[in-house]
């Protein structure tokens, strides 16, 4: 809340001091999960999904993307893992950084549903707020594969 005040004050002041030019605007609206995947995801799993070759995994046409693996994902998405994995007969030795002092549950939810809606998530399921919650609550206090 502090910083949504701070970056309010910070426009109010850049307009303040633009008054000569006022075509100069501030984008303040808050980040979808299209936006939050290309800041923060998109440079290890691609735009495409397809991870990058012998470091990090596809979305698209992994056998790990199923219902019964939505905690296992989440759980990834908020501790990161690191070291070699693999998947559908590759191996990848990469980093998947921990988000869960990044990114808000909502945030969480929202870059998982763009996942899901670019299709290469196929059978997760919308994800809500409520859902990346409980699974936080599940591992207070496990260690972080990764900072
Ligand atoms: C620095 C590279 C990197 C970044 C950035 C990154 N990831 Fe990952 N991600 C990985 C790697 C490597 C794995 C495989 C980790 C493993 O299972 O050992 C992975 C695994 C995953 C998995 C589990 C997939 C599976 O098949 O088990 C999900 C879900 C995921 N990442 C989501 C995200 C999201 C969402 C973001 C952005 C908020 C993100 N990742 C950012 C490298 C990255």
């Amino acid at each position: 809340m502090r910083r949504i005040l701070f970056l309010v004050s910070l426009q109010l002041l850049i307009l303040i001091g633009c008054t000569d030019s006022p075509e100069i605007t501030v984008d303040m609206s808050p980040l979808g999960g299209r936006d939050i995947y290309a800041l923060h995801c998109q440079v290890c799993h691609g735009a495409d999904g397809r991870g990058i070759s012998g470091n990090c995994p596809p979305f698209r046409g992994s056998s790990r993307i199923g219902a019964q693996e939505r905690e296992g994902l989440l759980e990834v998405v908020l501790l990161g893992r690191s070291g070699v994995v693999e998947r559908d007969g590759h191996s990848y030795l990469g980093i998947m950084p921990a988000w869960r002092n990044k990114l808000t549950d909502g945030q969480i939810a929202d870059v998982m549903n763009f996942i899901q809606s670019s299709s290469w998530g196929g059978e997760w399921g919308r994800f809500d707020a409520s859902e990346i919650a409980a699974v936080r609550q599940m591992i207070v206090g496990k260690p972080h594969f990764s900072e």
